[in-house]
This record gives structure tokens, C-alpha cells and sequence, in this order.
């Protein structure tokens, strides 16, 4: 039997090329060995206050990103979160066994909580609704970025600890983070991770940017007053940033890419990493731009229709366990 991967992304900001490179690039390339679930976790992007029209935009469009960037429908299954209770069903029993600070904890909560003096505690329990999307599907693997690490901790113990209580009932799914690219750093801020949320475009490669965007972004982007090209992301953030682009865009290996620009200048690699960028999203972007609303709708459809029995099976299963049932 295969083994069962699921990840989700927020249809919320700007999808940048750090989603691609950090998680949905290893997603296309799970479809073949694994059985893949994937979902537009719409209730998650809640948290935040998200315009309604412009958020079902967001959820459509989300949908197609992925399926443009090569997520099979045939291979794999894509829903939109909302369309199958049983992920906030299970939320709401994982809540009655997660202790309030171990989610205070959370790095993710803590800086959005700093910067708002009354926080929702839709932020707070954020986590949870994450353990229940993975652990409805008895989930072997997740693959998601390094900021997700600490959400996949934490769905990890409810796992164990629900097992405890109420019998093996859930599997402890492992995170996949790969060592190159799942922390893509900001171009304006080579200390700060590429966000969708962030108030500069500058801050971030979308996936639909065109080529004269990318061109700007890339040739605006932060790097350091040495000359040498290295990857060295503690001294050379900036500079590290772009080699990893470059060499996850083209596929060359990222020892191979550094050495090509012995005593080359700065502005060389901007210029080829832009090159290389805008090569790569130029058949996604066809892709995307082709792909119908009604097309997608109806893959979404199918996928919840397909994705509901098997989640319904599990919180009756959970129910049964609780004592519920
Ligand atoms: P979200 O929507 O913020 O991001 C989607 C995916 O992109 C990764 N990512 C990055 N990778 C590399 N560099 C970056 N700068 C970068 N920024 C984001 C994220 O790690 C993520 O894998 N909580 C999740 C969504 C979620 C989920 C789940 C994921 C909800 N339920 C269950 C896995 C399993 C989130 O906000 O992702």
C-alpha cells in the first residue's frame, strides 16, 4: 500500500515562489509513490480578517495555482477545506486535549500576537485545526516549509496523546523539510523569510509576477557590500538566497551553481537568476492563465465528494472512541 501524504496552503496574500520551492515543488514530485491529498485550507486563512469576495477569488485561484504547477487530479486529490466538516468535527475534540501554553508557545502566534493588542483565538488554535486536516487522513508524511516544523511538533503529541487516552487511533505523521529551499528568504530582507503577507512587493517573487516584475525584483534585491559570490546564508544571506533560487529553478546542483560564478559579479547572478525565474514560470503561467473556473470547480468538487467519505469514516471512528457514539 502506498503511504499517504497531505499539506495544505492558505488562500490568503500573494503565493511566491518560497511556497513553490519550499513545499509545492515537493508535492508534484510525491504524486507518482505516494497517495496525495491536498487541500486549499480556507479556514485557516480566517485567522486573519480576509475580505469575503476577494477571498473566494483567493480559494479558485489558489486551485489553480497548484493544479498548474502540476498537481494531477488523476494522481491526486485537491479540496478545499471548508467543503468537508469533519476537519473542524475533529478540531474541536483535539482542542479538549491541547493545553493553552503549549500554544502560546508557537512561533507563528507569537509574532502576529505582538503586533495586535486583543489576539482571536482563531490565531491561538490555529495549530490544532492543522493537526486535525493531517491526522483525519492517517497521514505518513507532510511535506511543508521549516516555518511549519513546530505546527508538525505539536500534531505529532495530540496524536500521541489522544492515543493514550482513548486507544491507537491516529498515526504520527513525520514532516518532509527539505535541506535546500524551505526557508526562501525575503529579497528586500535576507533575514526575514519570503512572506505572502508582507507589505512590500518587494519583498517576495509571485508566481504570476511577469517577466519585467521579476526582472526589477531580482535586480533590486538585498545582498552585501563583499564582491565574492558564495553560499555562506550566516555571512551572505543575501547572495546564499539567490544561488539557492537559482540552483532549485534550473535543478543544477547548488555546489555546481556557486562554482560557475567563481569571479563573477553580483550583477551577473541577478541577471541569471531573474533569466532563470522567469524561464521556469513562464509555463506555469500558461498554464494558469488557461485553466477555466468551471474546470477547476468541478476538480474541487470531485475532490471533496471522493475526500468526504474517507474523513467521515475517521471522525465516526474518533466519535466512537470519545464515547460519542
Ligand atoms: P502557508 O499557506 O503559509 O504556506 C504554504 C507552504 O509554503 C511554505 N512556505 C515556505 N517555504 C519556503 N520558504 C518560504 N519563505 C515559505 N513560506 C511559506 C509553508 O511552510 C507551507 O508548507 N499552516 C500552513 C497550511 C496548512 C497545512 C495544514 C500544511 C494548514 N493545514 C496541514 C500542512 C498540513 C500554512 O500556513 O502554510
Amino acid at each position: 500500500m502506498k503511504k499517504i501524504v497531505f499539506s495544505g496552503i492558505q488562500p490568503s496574500g500573494t503565493i511566491h515562489l518560497g511556497n513553490y520551492l519550499g513545499a509545492l515543488r515537493n508535492w508534484t514530485q510525491m504524486q507518482d509513490d505516494y497517495e496525495c491529498i491536498f487541500s486549499v485550507v480556507d479556514l485557516h486563512s480566517i485567522t486573519v480578517y480576509q475580505d469575503p469576495k476577494a477571498l473566494r477569488r483567493k480559494i479558485i485561484d489558489t486551485a489553480k495555482i497548484i493544479l498548474a504547477l502540476g498537481i494531477d487530479p488523476k494522481k491526486s486529490t485537491l479540496f478545499v477545506q471548508s467543503d468537508v466538516p469533519a476537519h473542524t468535527q475533529l478540531y474541536w475534540i483535539l482542542n479538549t486535549i491541547t493545553k493553552v501554553p503549549e500554544l502560546e508557545l508557537m512561533t507563528q502566534y507569537k509574532d502576529k500576537a505582538s503586533k495586535n493588542r486583543s489576539t482571536m483565538a482563531g490565531l491561538l488554535n490555529y495549530p490544532v485545526l492543522m493537526a486535525a486536516d493531517v491526522l483525519l487522513y492517517d497521514t505518513d508524511i507532510v511535506p511543508v516549509g521549516e516555518d511549519q516544523r513546530q505546527h508538525l511538533e505539536i500534531t505529532r503529541e495530540l496524536a500521541r496523546r489522544f492515543n493514550d487516552l482513548y486507544g491507537k487511533t491516529f498515526k504520527t505523521p513525520e514532516p518532509l523539510i527539505t535541506k535546500f529551499g524551505s526557508k526562501i528568504m525575503a529579497l528586500d530582507n535576507p533575514l526575514q523569510k519570503m512572506s505572502k503577507s508582507a507589505p512590500s512587493p518587494y519583498n517576495y517573487i509571485a508566481l504570476t509576477d511577469s517577466p519585467e516584475v521579476i526582472t526589477d525584483k531580482i535586480k533590486k534585491s538585498v545582498t552585501d557590500s563583499e564582491t565574492v559570490i558564495k553560499y555562506d546564508p550566516a555571512r551572505k544571506p543575501g547572495v546564499s538566497n539567490l544561488l539557492t533560487i537559482l540552483s532549485l529553478v534550473t535543478n543544477r546542483d547548488l555546489k555546481a551553481v556557486e562554482e560557475s560564478y567563481f569571479g563573477e559579479n553580483y550583477g551577473k547572478l541577478k541577471i541569471d537568476t531573474a533569466q532563470a525565474v522567469i524561464s521556469f514560470l513562464s509555463d506555469f503561467q500558461k498554464k494558469f492563465y488557461s485553466l477555466s473556473d468551471d474546470k477547476v470547480l468541478s476538480i474541487l468538487k470531485s475532490g471533496s465528494k471522493k475526500i468526504n467519505k474517507i474523513a467521515q469514516e475517521k471522525i465516526n471512528e474518533v466519535y466512537r472512541k470519545v464515547g460519542l457514539k
